[in-house]
């Protein structure tokens, strides 16, 4: 049998869930911000796949890239380079600012926190690494063991030396202390309370500039300086992990630029590869000469694979060329104006906020105690795939109940008043009557 697809209905029996139940759908087209499954159905996809597709689906410089590429090398022994990999490092490092100055590329976000991960181990010679507790860094045992906002009950032990950091999300105070406008009293007290557990081996600190899966939280102004002096006392590096930030969806290249921080160790992913499975851990002259020295070891089957590095290049070029961190911001404010519009008109919508492109809408079931409202997200989302737009909620206790909103770079101002319109039915449809 060579026909690949069939009309006959979808079983997922033979498939492991690994979040939840599939739709009832299969997707077979994807162009720009439009999805098309089987059976015909249109979605606007204002989750960019899974956060990765920031220049749209079926980008023709992603295209072309991989077809190229695939003419000259795909895969390599991991010890080999190719002319692909040393230019997507010299070109990435060009948008880098001083002391970051090096380079690997892997695949997943997961991957990429392990290697710097594991570069700040062998730096500092400690392992103690602290996260937020709204955070997501991958599902990988290193990485895993610093994401604290979901999958942490029933697989044992994390690593020995991670430590969770208070979220500061002035909207929801992780210490029931401020409101609306972050003191960095979590900070200070979450640092106390590392260093009274701390075996006296400061590894890093590993942070989102905007957690995305604890709520969408951009750091409030000064945190990100004020955190890098806490680790600088202790010995420790800051870690920073732009996988769904940088490359432009908040209004700059990457989200650390508007913080006045240059992180010891920076990691890139989902958007580098525009879709394609393509990471990268970024680091000092000092630390890359210290580890090497110390005979640094991160050696797997994909590490320097040539193909994706020449679509991360074709990302770059077309991020750049394409104008996207400015095409964000201005088509960021369109969607949070309009955003804003409906927290006007519906009661639920206590708080929105976020950066360029990557906007949470929090969803609350009364605005003063700002208690989430769960199973409206829930309903919300489900009523927005029934009428096409296709956007995420994250869910977490504690964390609210947060329409997360994040659409292609390069989507048009009619597609997103489009997403608009339907959210707002979506959102009257499932209004408490
Ligand atoms: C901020 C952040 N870091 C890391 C990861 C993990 O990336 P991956 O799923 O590619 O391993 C994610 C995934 O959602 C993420 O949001």
């Amino acid at each position: 049998m060579s026909n690949m697809t069939t009309s006959s209905p979808a079983t997922t029996d033979q498939l492991i869930r690994y979040g939840g139940e599939f739709p009832d759908f299969l997707i077979e087209h994807a162009a720009g911000c439009w999805l098309t499954a089987e059976d015909g159905r249109r979605i606007l996809d204002f989750t960019s796949g899974q956060m990765c597709a920031t220049l749209g689906h079926g980008h023709p410089a992603i295209l072309d890239a991989m077809r190229e590429a695939g003419d000259r090398v795909v895969h390599l022994f991991s010890g080999f380079l190719s002319r692909d990999v040393t230019e997507l490092a010299r070109e990435l490092m060009a948008l880098l600012p001083a002391p970051l100055t090096r380079a690997m590329f892997l695949s997943t976000g997961a991957e990429a926190n392990e290697a710097a991960l594991r570069l700040a181990k062998l730096h500092t010679e400690g392992h103690e690494v602290l996260a937020f507790a709204g955070s997501w860094h991958g599902m990988t045992g290193g990485a895993a063991s610093s994401t604290y906002s979901a999958g942490r009950r029933g697989y044992g032990p994390g690593m020995p030396g991670t430590m969770a950091l208070p979220t500061p999300n002035p909207y929801r105070c992780p210490i029931a202390h401020c409101r609306e406008r972050c003191d960095m009293t979590c900070l200070d007290a979450g640092m106390a309370l590392a260093d009274a557990q701390s075996v006296g081996a400061p590894a890093a600190v590993i942070a989102e500039p905007i957690l995305s899966a604890g709520g969408i939280v951009p750091l409030p102004d000064g945190y990100l300086a004020r955190l890098q002096e806490h680790c600088r006392e202790r010995g420790m590096l800051l870690v920073l992990d732009e996988a769904q930030t940088a490359l432009g969806r908040v209004g700059a290249m990457f989200a650390f630029e508007r913080h006045g921080v240059v992180p010891d160790l920076l990691t890139l992913s989902k958007t580098l590869g525009g879709g394609l499975p393509l990471s990268a851990t970024v680091t000092t002259d000092a630390i890359e000469q210290d580890a090497a020295e110390k005979g640094f070891l991160h050696f797997t089957s994909h590490v320097s694979d040539p193909l994706p590095a020449a679509v991360g290049r074709a990302v770059l070029q077309t991020v750049i060329a394409e104008g996207l961190p400015d095409r964000a911001a201005a088509l960021g404010a369109r969607l949070r104006a309009g955003l804003e519009e409906l927290q006007r008109r519906h009661e639920p919508i206590g708080d929105v906020r976020g950066e360029g492109l990557m906007l949470g809408v929090d969803l609350v079931s009364d605005r003063e105690t700002r208690a989430p409202d769960q199973p409206y997200g829930t309903a919300v989302t489900e009523r927005c795939l029934q009428l096409g737009l296709n956007v995420n909620v994250v869910k977490f206790p504690g964390l609210g109940s947060v329409l997360r909103i994040a659409p292609p770079l390069t989507i048009a101002p009619e597609e997103i008043d489009l997403g608009l319109e339907i959210l707002d039915r979506a959102l009257r449809d499932c209004a408490a009557p």
